[in-house]
């Protein structure tokens, strides 16, 4: 009787910590920066690339180039560096990506420019992100 009582509590300690496991990384998924959190990104179409691409000469192409680091760094290889959600937030809200991210912050401190950009729509953003994908996938340089 008591070897099953113990049993019982021992049982009941496993189910405990794995309920504060499951919580510890859920917590863990919400730790972007930004309105885009975890596995928000849907993968797109070829249609999207091709607005993302419209959308990256009229908004970037003036402080990024695909292969070089101009007033911004390069972004043709950027999707191996960076998770989808963050290049998203990015792109939606520099601002707060500098003054809240660990990552965008050191970025803003080795650049002598801060990247300024207003209005860009989550939608956008998407675009550009499936732009910048195709772009590493197929090495294809402006
Ligand atoms: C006014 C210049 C400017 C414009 C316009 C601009 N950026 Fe930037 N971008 C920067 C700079 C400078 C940085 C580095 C952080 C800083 O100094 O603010 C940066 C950083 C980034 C990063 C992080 C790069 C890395 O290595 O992690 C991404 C992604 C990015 N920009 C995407 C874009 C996209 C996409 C657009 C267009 C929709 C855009 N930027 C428009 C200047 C600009």
């Amino acid at each position: 009787m008591l070897y099953s009582k113990k049993l019982i509590y021992l049982m009941l300690l496993l189910i405990f910590n794995g309920l504060l496991f499951a919580l510890s990384c859920s917590d863990d998924e919400v730790k972007f920066t930004g309105i885009i959190k975890n596995n928000v990104y849907v993968k797109g179409s070829d249609e999207m690339a091709a607005m993302g691409e419209i959308i990256f000469s009229k908004k970037c192409l003036s402080c990024h180039s695909l292969d070089v680091n101009f007033k911004g760094p390069e972004l043709g290889d950027v999707v191996k560096r960076r998770k989808a959600e963050w290049i998203l937030n990015m792109i939606i809200n520099p601002e707060e990506m500098i003054s809240k991210d660990a990552d965008a912050k050191y970025l803003f401190l080795t650049h002598a420019v801060k990247m300024v950009l207003k209005n860009v729509s989550e939608d956008d953003a998407k675009a550009v992100l499936e732009y910048l994908k195709f772009v590493n996938n197929s090495k294809k340089i402006i």
